[in-house]
């Protein structure tokens, strides 16, 4: 075919149907550069592969973006996903979610659990339930997607324990899971190749320096965003020394590792909020550029491409943790002070601190609201036990007043018949409306019912 046209371009000149040389020129090289530059930032495809049967995967922010590319692929090799999510797995989006999720991938091993981030106490809550499991739960790799962020130009948010809401979740709930989760990590055992996959995200090379704290007016979503990230580096360094550091009762090596990884920019929910500052007029210019973002912004498949490296390639075991992959690829950290023991020592601490100072305050609030929710449980109680005798007196008091109705018509015909007056047979109590009042409570007024005993006066109280 291609000798046939090329013969005929020979003999019969340049064919009319094709357009003129240089428009062809032309739209051949936009078109190679469109494809080459989609090739280009679409990543490096992940070239390692293992069998995931049986290996147990916590992984949070597993419902969007990169973590559910993430999750997506390791359920598909077998993995036991556990998805840590917002949302309780009664959620009908969320059960929606991992039905779909199961059958994508032919894994039913695919559950998940509640954890909200933004919340210490849930963090807390299960953990603790999963270290207090004995003998100690199975436990593979532990995958930290979730992250947020304020879109451009929007105010602090904090939480409802008052931390602020980006470093709480993209840096101080990993920093509380991993620290509850610590015992069950190095309970494993030591031919279990655990991994800790800490996605972050370049912006940490413009962080402002850990040690100064953000002042108010100096906040912006995106320094928040890069400073979560940057501690989250520092602090995943100091895990794998804390890990490291952990003599196993076998005295064998510590094989689980910290696995550091930057996805690059990717076409995620997470992003797509970004880039239209979470508006609709910035959605309509995104749908409108969208070959832009095609263009320029991996998929989220792609961008977990890393993640997978870092969670499947195994000679990752034999090396160091806490080293950075990029492309699968490992590259140098951009900044000093990740590295650096002093400023991981006092984020340490102060993390530390922080945590202890929230859930205490959380706590004395919990006992307070439990207490006043057991005194108002208290007080329905009582005031239903009350409406209950209030309605038994009530309609005993009914039953006898009918009762008395039918006496006094008995009696009237029986008058009648023997001819003497009506009122013969009167009845010696008030009649019994006056428990009809507001107040018409008989234990409370001791009022005393016809059949009581009467001899000084005194209630004996209803009978009933
Ligand atoms: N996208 C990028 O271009 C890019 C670039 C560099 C690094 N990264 C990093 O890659 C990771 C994934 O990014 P992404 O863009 O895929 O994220 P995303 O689409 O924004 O998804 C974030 C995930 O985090 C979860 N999440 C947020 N707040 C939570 C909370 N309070 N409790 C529990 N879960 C919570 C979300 O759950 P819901 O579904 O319930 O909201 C969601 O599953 C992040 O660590 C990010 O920093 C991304």
């Amino acid at each position: 075919m291609p000798l046939a046209f090329l013969t005929s371009l020979y003999f019969e000149g340049y064919p009319r149907w094709l357009p003129e040389p240089w428009r062809l020129l032309k739209a051949t090289t936009a078109i190679s550069t469109i494809a080459l530059t989609k090739w280009y930032t679409s990543g490096r495809p992940n070239p390692a592969e293992r069998n995931m049967h049986g290996r147990v995967v916590l992984i949070t922010g597993g419902t969007s973006g990169i973590g559910a590319a993430t999750a997506y692929e390791l359920a598909q090799r077998g993995a036991q996903v556990v998805l840590l999510t917002r949302l309780p797995p009664t959620d009908a989006f969320l059960a929606e979610y991992v039905d779909d999720l199961r059958a994508r991938t032919g894994n039913h091993m695919v559950y998940a659990e509640q954890v909200d981030l933004a919340d210490l106490h849930s963090v807390r809550q299960f953990a603790t339930r999963w270290i207090d499991n004995a003998p100690p739960r199975r436990l593979d790799m532990i995958v930290l997607c979730a992250a947020t962020m304020v879109p451009p130009g929007g105010k602090r948010v904090e939480t409802e324990e008052g931390v602020e809401v980006t470093w709480m979740v993209n840096f101080l709930a990993n920093f509380h899971l991993l620290g509850i989760l610590s015992p069950a990590i190095r309970a494993q055992p030591f031919d279990r190749d655990v991994r800790i996959v800490v996605p972050t995200c370049s912006s940490y090379i413009a962080s402002p320096r850990l040690d100064v704290e953000i002042q108010e007016k100096e906040w912006t979503p995106q320094t928040a965003y890069a400073r979560s990230k940057l501690a989250l580096m520092v602090f995943a360094k100091a895990y794998q020394k804390h890990l490291d550091a952990y003599k196993r009762p076998d005295q064998l090596p510590m094989t689980a590792r910290v696995v550091l990884v930057d996805p690059g920019l990717a076409r995620t929910p997470g992003m797509r909020r970004w880039l239209t500052r979470g508006s609709l007029w910035g959605l309509l210019v995104y749908v409108v550029l969208y070959f832009f973002a095609w263009l320029f912004l991996k998929s989220p498949t792609m961008a977990a491409q890393s993640l997978l490296f870092a969670a499947m390639e195994s000679s990752l075991v034999r090396l160091p943790g806490g080293r950075l992959f990029k492309e699968c690829m490992e590259v140098d950290c951009a900044r000093k002070d990740v590295d650096d023991e002093e400023v991981a020592k006092k984020l340490w601490e102060a993390s530390d601190k922080l945590i202890e100072r929230v859930e205490k305050q959380q706590a004395v609030k919990r006992a307070r609201a439990k207490k006043e929710q057991e005194k108002s449980e208290e007080e329905a109680k009582k005031a239903a036990q009350v409406d209950e005798i209030e309605s038994l007196v009530g309609a005993i008091t009914r039953g006898k007043a009918k009762a008395a109705k039918e006496t006094q018509k008995k009696n009237g015909k029986r008058g009648k018949a023997a001819g003497s007056s009506t009122n013969s047979y009167k009845l010696r109590r008030p009649p019994f409306s006056i428990l009809s009042g507001p107040h018409a409570s008989p234990v409370a007024h001791g009022y005393v019912y016809q059949d009581a005993p009467r001899g000084d006066g005194k209630s004996a109280g209803p009978r009933l």
